[in-house]
């Protein structure tokens, strides 16, 4: 337990380390502390490091990477999980400040258990209050099963079992949504499931994994970074943020095209003629990715097709620069896909196009991360044996 001065405030570290029976740690500057423990090794001798309840104070000098107390010396010295759980006044939460605090430390890869509404101490009602116990617990026990973590019994310190380990994912997932005026916008029938089971995929085989996700009604993956966007330029700028990355996966069904002139006020219904939309294109994002400096050395797009399925993700392959593609159909009742569990894809390759079978979404992202472990493993091997072959390879991808 660490205790910050104004936790001090209402709970006596006595009572607190009474309650837990350990040792509560208060001070960054007391030398018996320091010497004993050190704020270092506080921060790396655990799981999981839980904040609760986090004042907007706590969170602001954690998004900032300030270290001026005890507390948030170990948030910014910690190598491990960070789960925060928010209580505050309801104005207090949805100042622009903490709004953004609120982003950046999500961006960061922190997890905020978002806090409950109701009636508050200071008699006002709304968004803010300390998340119910039972609420952290889950956020908690959902952390831990992204993976044993160090010092726990299944943990395997080999990194062979853990083949994508010191790999950075990149995954987009979802629709896009283009507003057209404060309550409508583009969107399209993407629900993201296959893009999550992907992520999810990813971290269980032990690489780091950046979600960046449109809007979806879906549970973040166990240990898993993700970012919300809600427009195809948000996404464009999230997935530039989060590079570099070894490996892209672009899930998202990002709209190709967002209204020219939005509306700042609800458009009314004038006259008989309904309004014309002008529109004009989003950015490609898996194309700019794939020319990008920052190139992952394994960029794999998805091509959701109603029709000539393989043709046209051959051609789509091709124009946007990435090595695989994953072709599906969409929307016919052969394969649905959008919205549903299961999913029946073709992977193409530079030289190779493979159908799989009508799966799950999940089956489909555990087969398609066993293709990437392959990917940089025969990379290895042939980097590892032969330079003059890895650079050929490297500048056939563009990388
Ligand atoms: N994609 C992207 N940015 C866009 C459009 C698509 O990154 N603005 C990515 C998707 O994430 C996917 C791939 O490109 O990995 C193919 O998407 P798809 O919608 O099938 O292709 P489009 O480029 O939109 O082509 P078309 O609409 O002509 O089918």
């Amino acid at each position: 337990v660490v205790m910050t001065e104004a936790a001090q405030r209402f709970v006596t570290p006595l009572a607190a380390g009474a309650l837990v029976g350990e040792r509560v740690f208060t001070d960054l500057f007391d030398q018996a502390q320091e010497f004993d423990v050190g704020h270092i090794r506080l921060a790396r001798e655990c799981d999981l490091i839980i904040v609760a309840p986090a004042t907007a104070d706590l969170m602001a000098k954690a998004a900032h990477g300030l270290a001026n107390d005890l507390a948030s010396a170990v948030l910014l010295a910690t190598d491990k999980r960070v789960l925060i759980a928010p209580a505050m006044n309801v104005r207090m939460w949805q100042h622009p400040a903490t709004r953004r605090n609120v982003a950046t430390l999500k961006h960061d890869g922190i997890t905020i258990v978002e806090p409950d509404e109701g009636a508050m101490a200071c008699g006002e009602f709304g968004p803010g209050r300390l998340p119910e116990p039972a609420a952290v617990m889950q956020a908690i026990e959902q952390a831990l099963a992204a993976g044993p973590l160090a010092g726990q019994p299944d943990f395997e310190a080999e990194p062979a079992h853990r083949p994508l380990f010191g790999k950075h994912v990149l995954v987009t997932a979802g629709p896009t949504h283009e507003p057209i005026d404060p309550v409508r916008h583009i969107a399209n029938r993407s629900s993201g499931k296959q893009g999550f089971a992907i992520a999810a995929a990813a971290a269980r085989a032990g690489a780091r994994v950046t979600l960046v996700s449109g809007p979806v009604a879906l549970p973040t993956p166990p240990g898993v970074d993700r970012v919300d966007v809600e427009t195809a330029r948000e996404m464009a700028e999230a997935v530039r943020r989060a590079l570099p990355a070894d490996c892209a996966v672009m899930v998202a069904a990002v709209a190709d095209w967002r209204t020219e002139d939005y509306a700042p006020e609800k458009m009314k219904k004038r006259g008989s003629a309904p309004p014309a939309l002008r529109l004009t294109e989003n950015p490609d994002i898996l194309a700019t990715v794939a020319v990008s400096d920052k190139r992952p050395r394994l960029v794999v797009g998805f091509a959701a097709e109603t029709e000539k399925v393989v043709e046209h993700a051959q051609a789509k392959l091709k124009k946007k620069g990435c090595d695989w593609m994953v072709a599906n159909e969409v929307g016919t009742d052969h394969n649905p896909a959008f919205g549903t569990d299961h999913n029946q894809v073709t992977l193409i390759t530079r030289t190779n196009i493979e159908s799989w079978p009508t799966s799950t979404k999940a089956e489909v992202a555990k087969n398609l991360v066993n293709r990437i472990v392959s990917y940089f493993e025969e990379g290895q091997k042939t980097h590892d044996t032969d330079h003059s072959n890895t650079n050929t390879k490297q500048a056939a991808t563009g990388s």
